[in-house]
């Protein structure tokens, strides 16, 4: 469809190429399992055109969490391992095969359900809880885990993984992330012919190294954003873009958007943008928020409503002179050589930059650069 509002996410996959290439640097170089996760619309970006990119770079796999967006993956023609963190249940598995979809089995039940639904030889991975007691099998259900894979001699067992509670402590040889890699080690030790055994993220990759044998799931790391992620040099991919709209001359004492949560102390140019909480632009950042404008700092005035929100523009004004309708405005991201990263909006917003870019909604189009 034609774009008749100036708001676009700009997706640089040249950014994301470079940050896969300082990733499997940090992972310990090529031969390193790598799987980027690319769940949630990756991250908010475009699952489709970020995992053609992933994939023609060279991935071992990617990772989605439902088995619906393992098979909008498919049909769009993704090829390569994809790697599916969900439940199951006998239909989806069979739904699984059928798109060549590799299940990330968490529950006993679910083996259950591909032993009962699979009848051709498959590949799996198993999930095992290690402590962060959200997914995967537990220590008490070995037992049954061992007789079901003893009967289902159809499913093969490649890949056994676990998840970091708090990837921060990796570098702390006596942090909790040390005592979940012990315990999969000695999982693992159980089986035999496992070809992959994954576990860190990209807090574990940016504070600490990999050990030999340990997979990677980057995902918030692959997307250029993170605590540490000047530490590896990675770079935004997302940038978001508006434009000014209109400018209103204001007196002192004016109030500007919803119930007036903001009144001008000087006469002031407010400037409006065409983005709001519809396009996922957070209504927490009401007076909070900042955007680029000219490579300035610019401060959101007022309430963020659902399609718009204002800018004080007073100062970029009297610094660099009159602004006019149409002129670039970015809300997080890079404006030439000005940078308002997404962590800092997301503290902004007392949230994590995965809501930032997760939140922004299918009504903002993705505008894809240096692709392929
Ligand atoms: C199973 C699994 N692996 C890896 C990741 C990647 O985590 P991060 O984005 O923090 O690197 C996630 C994300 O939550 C996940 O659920």
């Amino acid at each position: 469809m034609e774009r008749y509002r100036p708001t676009f996410a700009e997706i640089d996959l040249a950014a994301l190429k470079h940050n896969l290439k300082a990733l499997k640097g940090a992972a310990g170089g090529p031969s390193q399992w790598i799987c980027p996760m690319v769940k949630g619309n990756a991250y908010g970006h475009g699952a489709t055109q970020v995992s053609r990119q992933l994939v023609k770079e060279g991935v071992d796999a990617i990772g989605v969490a439902l088995i619906e967006e393992g098979i909008t993956l498919r049909e769009a023609g993704v090829t390569g391992p994809i790697l599916v963190f969900g439940w199951f249940s006998e239909e989806s598995a069979r739904a699984c095969v059928s798109h060549s979809l590799t299940p990330v089995i968490s529950r006993i039940e679910d083996l259950r359900a591909f032993k009962k639904g699979v009848h051709a030889p498959y590949s799996i991975h198993l999930k095992f809880n290690t402590g962060m007691n959200r997914l995967g099998i537990d220590k008490h259900q070995f037992g049954s885990l061992r007789s079901l894979l003893a009967e289902a001699k159809q499913l093969k067992v490649e890949g056994l993984c676990s998840h970091l509670a708090q990837g921060e402590d990796w570098g702390d040889e006596n942090g909790f992330s040390h005592g979940q890699a012990a315990a999969l080690k000695s999982i693992a030790a159980e089986f035999s012919d496992i070809r992959v055994l994954h576990l860190l993220n990209s807090a574990a990759l940016l504070t600490g190294a990999v050990p030999k044998g340990f997979g990677v799931r980057p995902g918030i790391a692959l997307y250029g954003a993170g605590e540490l992620r000047e530490r590896l040099g990675l770079r935004p991919v997302m940038h978001l873009h508006s434009a000014i709209g209109t400018v209103h001359h204001l007196k002192k004492g004016d109030g500007v958007s919803y119930n007036f949560r903001w009144r001008t102390q000087r006469d002031a140019l407010v400037g409006v943008v065409p983005i709001g909480y519809a396009d996922g632009y957070m209504r927490i950042l009401t007076n909070r928020g900042f955007s680029l404008l000219r490579g300035e700092r610019v401060p959101l005035v007022g309430t963020v409503c659902m399609d718009y929100i204002m800018l004080d523009l007073t100062d970029v004004v009297m610094k660099t002179g009159p602004v006019t309708e149409g002129e670039l405005v970015t809300l997080f991201g890079e404006q030439g050589v000005s940078r308002l990263p997404a962590d800092e909006v997301a503290e902004l917003a007392e949230t994590i930059p995965y809501e930032i870019f997760t939140a922004v909604s299918n009504r903002v189009p993705r505008i894809y650069k240096n692709g392929e």
